[in-house]
């Protein structure tokens, strides 16, 4: 089978998706095989890679990759690559691997790309990926299936010429510390936390530099647990593993740039907790219809109580992600890993 590999893309998670392909691709069984790695560089142009050097956070593929994109005629289905002054060449593609990270890949629009082309691809359709990015659209659909999560009030850009507006509507609905979100971003780009006006009204001007719509939640004190989802339909759901921040909340920075940070595959939790946790998660996969990969993000508070927090549907595959260390602790090599979310690819 030959598989198109997309990867970086232009959103704030770009270099976390380089990572991830990185990884991807080093995993990806070459007898069964065929891998076609494109780069989508940050101004949105795309480059096939035909060297050999597979780190991705590394090699020179924005220099030395060749223009190829994928065509949305069904009849082709195929990466067209388009070497300046030579007829285009057309490489017939079996499916799609897009290990893109947040805007532009992760949030339905690659995905409306593949469906055009008739090419089945990894990971969820257009509207789970499209619900599962938006953090307010993904709260009203999980709330139908009586998941719980933190309380939460919507700010939009407009509303912003009254700030004493906003700041009276917010406070009307629940107290502070606040957590504010740009709806629509991923690895907790542009969050903050405010425990006072001033740091509300900056959150939010924060926030509203990556969208036009602003998450504001309650803050849930609790430990940070995730599971991971793989498969259609009667999906595998892996054990719950636990971060163990190392900022005040695991930010970007704590993320990817603080070895203090820690992350556990088997948090250390009563087995009932746990497997209501798992339980939770098949109802949030299912609540968005979702398809082949996610990872289920939750807080357990002190009580024991599970609050829903979000669903990443193309989760981070760097070295230091939960979503392949989730099934590898289950048994499942991140090559068997590779093979199985190719297998599941759909359209
Ligand atoms: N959005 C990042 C990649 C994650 O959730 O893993
Ligand atoms: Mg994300």
């Amino acid at each position: 089978e030959s598989i198109l590999v997309l990867f970086g893309g232009q959103s704030s998670e770009h270099e976390v998706s380089l990572k991830s392909a990185t990884t991807i691709i080093n995993h990806m069984d070459t007898d069964k095989f065929e891998i076609y790695p494109v780069g989508i560089t940050k101004e949105g142009k795309w480059l096939l890679y035909t060297g050999n050097n597979l780190d991705f956070t590394a090699n020179r593929w924005q220099e030395v990759g060749i223009p190829a994109v994928l065509s949305p005629d069904a009849t082709t289905k195929s990466l067209v690559v388009l070497k300046e002054e030579e007829p285009p060449v057309y490489i017939r593609i079996d499916k799609v691997f897009p290990v893109l990270h947040g805007r532009n890949g992760e949030d339905g629009t690659v995905q409306g790309l593949c469906k055009l082309a008739e090419i089945p691809f990894v990971g969820c359709g257009v509207l789970a990926s499209a619900v599962s990015m938006d953090k307010a659209f993904t709260k009203i659909v999980v709330k139908e299936k009586g998941v719980p999560q933190a309380d939460f009030v919507l700010v939009y850009e407009r509303e912003m010429k009254n700030a004493d507006q906003v700041v009276a509507k917010v406070e009307g609905a629940f107290g502070y510390p606040y957590f504010i979100k740009p709806a629509n971003a991923g690895s907790s780009v542009g969050i903050s936390k405010a425990h006072n006006k001033e740091e509300l009204i900056a959150g939010i001007l924060e926030a509203l530099k990556h969208d036009t719509k602003v998450l504001i939640e309650e803050t849930i004190i609790g430990r940070e647990v995730e599971t991971a989802v793989l498969g259609n339909g009667d999906v595998q759901v892996s054990g719950v593993g636990e971060i163990l921040a190392a900022a005040e909340f695991y930010d970007f920075d704590a993320k990817y740039n603080n070895a203090e940070s820690k992350t556990v595959v088997d948090a250390n939790l009563d087995p009932v907790i746990k497997e209501q946790i798992r339980a939770y998660a098949r109802d949030v996969f299912e609540a968005v219809e979702g398809k082949g990969i996610s990872r289920i993000d939750f807080f357990v508070k002190e009580d024991g109580s599970i609050i829903f927090n979000e669903i990443n549907t193309l989760p981070g595959f760097t070295s230091i992600s939960m979503y392949p260390m989730l099934f590898n602790a289950a048994g499942i090599e991140t090559r068997e890993l590779v093979t199985k979310l190719l297998d599941f690819a759909s359209l």
